[in-house]
């Protein structure tokens, strides 16, 4: 059994710096904001694997109903023999890709929860031990220093992530993955679709109210790293459709007026009663919308597969 390669492209005080920075810029301008990339610790990739089982949170059934139907046709398309997925989390719905791509020598996942990928890349490779797995802990936003591994190259980027993203960084990001490809190489993408509101806001705003703790985790985070005393409690979870951007928005809603402190930035935030936090958006797509900003990149759609009920789509495009 080949063993686990772990790298880390940052410097732990580096991810510490981001950090600051982007608590310090978050949290000085109005209205605040945090990025969504610091809810992932050990504790918020925990919280994350019970969203994806909860029953009114869709898009992973949906995601994997694709998978298991589709991706003899997606390995048929490529030939991949270095599978680098991006925000890869537990690599669950990823062994279906795995399984089917039987050239594939490589996997790269690449995450910043360093926690799962030392759990997904263990269990991996147990389970397929002729296939050599290079973790990368590294920021899917940055410049991305893969390892030199044989291609084709499939990138998969799955779970809707890239709503996560604003639009100006989409497409920064698509830019970003095209030049990890060459011509030929394939961008296997995850998207959320639009529908009815309801079903929408049920799947970030759960009756369990698991996704509300997941939201406050970033509290959790900013408290442990920076020493700041954000009482969570002090803080409701709001899940709200945007129509005109077609998007979900999560934000922390303050239930009082509030002094928070961040001592290692030197920093004391007021909060007014009712005052929100943006943590998060996750957009919605439309197939036309996801052609146009792939072709923006210089990726080509070539299929588009949804699940039964049309929630989810996954989408091939290749490099040109
Ligand atoms: N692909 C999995 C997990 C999706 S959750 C699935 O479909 O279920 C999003 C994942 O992206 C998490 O594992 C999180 O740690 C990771 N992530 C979020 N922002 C990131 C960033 N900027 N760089 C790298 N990984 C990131
Ligand atoms: N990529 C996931 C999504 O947008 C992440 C996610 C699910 C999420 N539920 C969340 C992020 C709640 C923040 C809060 O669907």
């Amino acid at each position: 059994m080949s063993p686990l390669h772990v790298t880390r492209t940052l410097p732990e005080d580096a991810t510490d710096a981001a950090l600051r920075d982007d608590v310090r810029a978050g949290l000085t301008v109005m209205p605040k904001s945090l990025p969504p990339k610091w809810f992932y610790d050990a504790r918020g990739s925990e919280l994350f694997e019970q969203i994806t089982e909860l029953p009114e949170y869709y898009p992973t059934r949906a995601e994997r109903e694709i998978l298991i139907a589709r991706s003899g046709e997606i390995a048929a398309a490529g030939g991949a023999r270095t599978l680098v997925e991006l925000g890869s989390g537990s690599s669950e719905k990823t062994r279906y890709l795995i399984d089917a791509l039987t050239s594939l020598e490589t996997y790269v996942p690449v995450d910043v929860s360093e926690s799962a990928l030392v759990q997904a890349g263990e269990a991996l490779i147990a389970q397929r031990p002729g296939l050599d797995v290079h973790a990368l802990i590294a920021d899917f936003t940055a410049p991305l220093a893969l390892p030199t591994t044989p291609g084709p190259r499939l990138v998969a980027f799955l779970g809707g992530t890239i709503g996560n993203l604003l639009p100006a960084e989409r497409a920064a990001f698509l830019t970003s993955v095209r030049s990890l490809l060459a011509p030929g190489d394939g961008l296997l993408l995850g998207t959320d679709l639009v529908k009815d509101e309801g079903v929408l806001v049920r799947a970030y705003d759960d009756a369990a109210g698991v996704t509300a703790a997941f939201n406050k985790n970033v509290l959790a985070v900013v408290n442990r790293e920076l020493g700041a005393d954000f009482d969570p409690a002090a803080f409701d979870h709001v899940a709200l459709w945007d129509a005109g951007r077609e998007w979900i928005e999560m934000r922390l809603r303050s239930r009082r007026a509030q002094t928070v402190k961040v001592p290692a930035l030197d920093l004391v935030v007021d909060f007014a009663a009712g005052e929100e936090l943006r943590t998060e958006v996750s957009a919605k797509f439309r197939r036309e919308g996801v052609t146009r900003e792939l072709a923006e990149a210089g990726l080509e759609l070539t299929h588009w597969w949804t699940d039964p009920e049309g929630r989810f789509a996954l989408s091939l495009s290749v490099a040109r």
